[in-house]
């Protein structure tokens, strides 16, 4: 086991998996959002072309159930590790639920956008989702009449960041893979480029993982309840 201190650089990148114990759905586990729903329909540049309703309501739905989401003990304990490591810590998400931020990141990095916000497809205007009319099929901008989509990356789509993203692991010592299937490019990537550069992995997830290969330290189970003791038991053992 990894011996991680004050000085340890910590990068973390998190998927779905981390938000199930806040029931919210993943989207490869059995009843996960992909078994609904075709990616093709609701998930696509092309999918917003061809049917803007039927996505937007896919995205209005998601958004409503984000909101009644809650962070759970696996979120509040990355929290309480970036509480600690301060600028040693960074956090990389695949999800767009903002639970992270809701339970105290600061350091957090939305690399598939947020479904807390929405662009302007025509002044590429940033809105809070929070201040649009979703009662329209589809909302549009307050600023000039274009329409409105959901700020979230969709396949085919370039990820945010990626730039801060490469440079962090360039530089870390240890990163850790929380509640992610390891099957999207280019997230599912980053162990490697950080193995490659000298990191540590650790990967905390339900079930085995794609990428196994190039994890150091594996801990099969739910974040929520592995998280909290890990962390832990590094804030306790650095302290000795
Ligand atoms: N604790 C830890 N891991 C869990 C838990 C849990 N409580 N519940 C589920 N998992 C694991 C599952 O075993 C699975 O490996 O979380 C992983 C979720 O995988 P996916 O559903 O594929 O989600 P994710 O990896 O985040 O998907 C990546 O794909 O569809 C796109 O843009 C979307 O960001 C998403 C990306």
């Amino acid at each position: 086991m990894m011996k991680v201190t004050k000085d340890t650089r910590v990068l973390v990148l998190t998927g779905a998996g981390i938000s199930a114990e806040s029931g919210l759905k993943t989207f490869r586990d059995a009843g996960g959002l992909w078994e609904n729903h075709r990616v093709e329909d609701v998930a696509t540049p092309e999918a917003f072309r061809r049917a803007p309703v039927m996505v937007w309501n896919f995205y209005k739905e998601r958004w409503q159930q984000a909101l009644q989401a809650k962070p759970n003990p696996g979120h509040l304990a990355l929290a309480k590790l970036e509480n600690w490591l301060q600028d040693n810590f960074h956090l990389i998400t695949q999800n767009v639920d903002g639970l992270h931020t809701a339970a105290g990141n600061k350091r957090v990095i939305e690399m598939h956008g947020s479904l807390h916000t929405c662009f302007c497809t025509r002044c590429h205007t940033r809105f809070p989702m929070k201040d649009i009319n979703l009662e329209e099929d589809i909302p549009l901008c307050p600023k000039c009449k274009g329409m409105l989509r959901p700020d979230v990356v969709w396949f085919g789509e370039v990820p945010y960041h990626l730039d801060k993203i490469d440079a962090l692991l360039h530089n870390c010592d240890v990163f850790m893979v929380v509640g992610t299937s390891g099957v999207v490019y280019p997230a599912a990537g980053f162990v490697m480029t950080a193995r490659y550069f000298g990191a540590h992995t650790i990967a905390v997830n339900l079930n085995p993982m794609e990428n196994s290969e190039f994890i150091d330290e594996f801990y099969q189970g739910k974040a929520g309840e592995i998280l909290p003791r890990l962390i832990d038991e590094w804030i306790n053992s650095a302290d000795k």
